[in-house]
Parts: structure tokens; sequence; C-alpha cells
């Protein structure tokens, strides 16, 4: 695993939106596997500022999202849709249709996973992963438990999860308490993964995630085992590792 230790959060998105843009830039119909969260909001918005300066053109990329809350419209503005459309999508040249999320409104769990394992196949697999990390060592919604959920799954959110994300609406009732998310074999399968961390509040599951024990009670200490993750974290998140 390369580790890149920026300065700040300003500095870590930078980092982190350099290599996507590399990644577009060596091959320009790719697939990117992107991640919603506040850590990557950075790293959007650089893309955004290089696409608007000319240095970056979406026109041949797809997306694929990790994740979506199960019930919530696109329209819904705590939906992923909605945040991935508000924070990158309307502002750069990639063509709608080739951005994909889990469809939040498709009740029947079982239909809507295997939609979308069905796109993960097709899109030929994901080039790129960026990935944010879970105070629970969460990645996608892929929560501490007994086993790796190998493809897309219907997930129970975690206490803590439900928690940490009722920050975004009104009322903790209102957080959604199931989830669509790609499966721990679809990430892996990734070529490349890039892991984005800031904060103090990070920095000891950044530890156990990356160097302790691989184990499914830490979803993200699986990535130890992937060939080619880049950990970019500012110096908050990266203080208890050298
Ligand atoms: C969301 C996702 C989640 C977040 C994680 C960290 O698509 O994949 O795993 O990356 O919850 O969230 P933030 O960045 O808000 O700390």
């Amino acid at each position: 695993m390369r580790i890149i230790k920026a300065d700040d959060y300003y500095s870590m998105s930078r980092m982190a939106a350099n290599i996507i843009s590399a990644q577009i830039i060596m091959k320009p119909k790719c697939v990117i596997g992107l991640a919603t969260g506040s850590t990557p909001l950075g790293t959007y918005a650089q893309l955004i500022e290089w696409y608007k300066k000319g240095d970056l053109d979406f026109s041949e990329v797809t997306t694929i999202n990790l994740d979506e809350y199960k019930g919530l419209s696109p329209e819904n503005d705590q939906s992923y849709r909605y945040f991935m459309n508000k924070n990158l999508f309307d502002h750069i040249n990639i063509k709608k249709e080739n951005t994909y999320v889990p469809n939040g409104l498709e009740p029947d769990s079982k239909k809507a996973c295997d939609e979308y394992n069905e796109i993960i196949r097709k899109s030929g697999g994901v080039d790129l992963q960026l990935l944010g990390l879970g105070n629970n060592g969460h990645i996608g919604f892929n929560e501490p438990d007994e086993a790796f959920e190998k493809e897309t799954h219907c997930v129970k959110l975690s206490e803590s999860t439900v928690n940490a994300n009722s920050r975004f609406f009104e009322n903790i009732d209102d957080v959604p308490k199931e989830a669509y998310t790609m499966g721990i074999k679809s990430i892996m399968q990734a070529k490349k993964i890039v892991i984005v961390v800031n904060g103090k509040n990070k920095a000891e599951i950044v530890k156990k995630a990356f160097f302790g024990p691989v184990t499914p009670n830490v979803p993200a200490s699986v990535l130890q085992l992937h060939n080619d993750v880049t950990l970019v974290g500012d110096a908050e998140a990266l203080e208890l590792i050298d």
C-alpha cells in the first residue's frame, strides 16, 4: 500500500484528484467507482475546477457509485444520487446515462442488487475506485460483520453509522435504516483503489484498518490484501501511523 501524507484537507483533496485525473487522461474511456460522504467533497471540487479550466474531459467516463439509501428517490436531497449530481455530475461534461447509483426506489432488494451487479459486470470492471472510510471501518455500506459480503447487497445500517449520518437529516428518525451497497468482492476487483481520510476522528480507525489484522469486523482491513491501494490522508488522520 502506498501512503500519501498531505498537510491538510485541501492538499489531500488535490492529491486524490490528481490520481483520478491521471487515470482519465491515460484512459479516457475508463470506469471510476465513486463514494459520497464529506471526505471526497474537496476531491470533487478540484476535479470540477480542472474540468472548467479545460484540463479534464469526462465525456467518455463511466462512474459507478458504491451505495444508495433504500427508499430514497433521486430527488430527495439526502439521496446519494442527488449528492453526486449536486457535487460533481451537474458541473462536468459526463453523460448522465453513464453514471450509475443503486436504485434506492426499488423495494425488491434482490432485484435492485442483481441489477447493480449486472451494471458492474457489463461495465467491464472498475479501473479506479475512490473510497472514504467510516468511523467503524466500513467501506461503502459494508458494515462490521462476521463475514465479508461479496456483491451488491442490502444492509441494515449499524447504530454508529445511523448516528454519524444523522448530521445530514433534520431528525435521526428520518435517517434510512437500510441501504444498497456494492460488496467487498466487487470493491476488491477494482484495478486501483484510492482511499481518502481526513481529520483526527479517523486516526484510530486508519491505524486499525491498515495496520491491524484483516477481519470483517473492520471491513476496510481487507484492502491490505489488494495490490494497488493508495491511502491519501491529511496529517491528522495519519497521525498514529508512520
Ligand atoms: C459513502 C460511503 C461511505 C463513506 C464513509 C465515510 O458512499 O461509501 O463508506 O465513505 O461513511 O464518510 P465521510 O467521508 O463522511 O466521513
